[in-house]
């Protein structure tokens, strides 16, 4: 038996697979709090009750842990936490990002070092926000680690900053290490804080430690665990909104729209993340007083392109955009506009909308794109899934599973305890195929709303 872990934004979630087969043994869940800073002992205890609800890890032989990417965990020299870490989806360090960007010479020159350039989101930013705002706390910072790095040293016993490991795919999500050379950049460390603290080693996909697989960012181990092929892209739609494809070459776009990122695989990830997904759903529905069911059936239920009706997304200021003042907007509000139906259609097609400029940068960066896997809370949504194909102009395909990081990390360590060349190929989960013909015209609007809204926002 093997095991993955999942800590996500919201909760902690365990699944134990046969590590032959890929059948599901047993499963665990515990919520966390969420937010966007959080202190990791609550990850930490959430993760204690998702094992002791998967009935223990006993008998497994080995675990990977996969988590939410980015968030920076302070550790000072006895293994304390310094502070609540702060989340991928923090925009408090957007000042920071910017000010890093103009000082090593331009995007050009961090995508051309990491694959990505800063925005809030990427941990060197967040560095460099420490320093500057907290320099007390910077000043005890002896090791600097991600969630998932966290969490696997602690299940694993260790105490020494100096045992902390990572991945590839979440070292990449750092701003200071390479996918393309596989190595730490310390020179943007200094530069973000002004000195070097310890940082994870920094493991290959199939390595284990004791019993412990590398590990990875959510989104890798999401790759992993619906079995991406080339010419998928996947997109999920959870607290964040992602698209991503595998590559078999490192990707930097000097745009910064796309984050060249590795892939748990020994491969590469090029990766558009935005901050307003599944919750743009939970907002509307809550505006209009309605259940998520409904908030579906309603925006089923209005015509293509809601009559001109156009919600732009920016709920929470936007990373894609980077734009991280920028607010949702309603553009094309009219009496015969104004009902229920149309606003759940233009939620709904809005979201769609933002997600498709993500999988057009992937394309634009030479992404094959021949169908979308559609993963994620909000893939649950019918609207969601039938309209999808319509916006997203391609076939847009349903994996039967809601567990796809825990999956992917029980996949590495059924790869890593195999110690085969390639990960396990378990059967191919079921799922639902939806196609429609395209609505270029509903993407057209959109893409006028969101130049206004993107343009008042300076
Ligand atoms: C990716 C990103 C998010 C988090 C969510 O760059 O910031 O998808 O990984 O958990």
């Amino acid at each position: 038996l093997v095991a993955g872990v999942d800590s996500s934004t919201q909760s902690c979630k365990v699944v134990v697979r046969d590590a032959d087969s890929g059948a599901l043994v047993r499963e665990g869940r515990a919520a966390h709090p969420a937010g966007t800073e959080v202190d990791p002992e609550a990850w930490w205890s959430a993760l204690r009750t998702a094992i002791a609800d998967a009935g223990g890890l006993a008998d497994v032989a080995a675990v990977s842990v996969a988590a939410q990417q980015h968030g920076m965990v302070c550790l000072d020299a006895g293994g304390s936490v310094v502070r609540p870490a702060l989340l991928w989806n923090d925009t408090r360090s957007a000042g920071a990002a910017a000010d890093l960007v103009g000082e090593l010479g331009g995007p050009a020159k961090w995508a051309e070092a990491v694959g990505s350039v800063p925005v809030a989101a990427l941990t060197v930013a967040k560095l460099r926000w420490l320093a500057r705002h907290e320099p007390d706390n910077a000043r005890r910072t002896a090791a600097v680690c991600l969630p998932h790095d966290w969490l696997t040293w602690r299940l694993s016993g260790a105490t020494g900053p100096d045992q902390l490991t990572t991945d590839r795919s979440d070292a990449s999500g750092t701003g200071y290490w390479s996918p393309s050379t596989g190595g730490y950049r310390p020179d943007l460390v200094e530069l973000a804080m002004g000195r070097v603290p310890v940082l994870p080693s920094v493991l290959g996909p199939a390595d284990l430690t004791g019993r412990f697989g590398a590990g990875a960012g959510d989104n890798a181990a999401a790759a992993l665990g619906v079995q991406a092929r080339p010419g998928d892209v996947v997109v999920s739609i959870g607290t964040s909104g992602t698209a991503f494809a595998r590559s078999a070459r490192p990707v930097a776009d000097r745009t910064g729209t796309v984050n060249g990122f590795a892939d748990a695989e020994g491969g590469h990830l090029p990766l558009v993340c935005t901050l307003n997904a599944s919750r743009v759903l939970d907002a509307t529905a809550a505006m209009l007083g309605v259940d998520l069911a409904e908030l579906s059936r309603l925006a089923l239920s209005a015509p293509a392109g809601a009559d001109g009706l156009v919600l732009v997304p920016y709920l929470e200021g936007e990373r894609t955009p980077n734009k991280p003042d920028s607010t949702g907007a309603l553009h094309g509000l009219r009496l015969d506009t104004a009902t229920p139906a149309h606003l759940a259609r233009a939620a709904v097609e809005g979201l769609l909308c933002s997600l498709a400029d993500a999988i057009d940068a992937l394309a634009a960066l030479g992404t094959p794109v021949r169908r979308v896997l559609l993963i994620g809370g909000g893939a649950r949504s019918a609207a969601v899934r039938e309209l999808a194909p319509a916006v997203f102009g391609c076939p847009v395909v349903v994996p039967a599973t809601s567990e796809y990081v825990a999956d992917g990390a029980a996949r590495q360590a059924a790869w890593a305890a195999g110690g085969s060349d390639a990960p396990p190929h378990w059967s191919e989960l079921a799922s639902t195929s939806f196609e429609a013909d395209p609505t270029p015209w509903v993407r057209e609007r959109y893409a006028a709303a969101r130049e206004l809204t993107v343009t008042r926002e300076g």
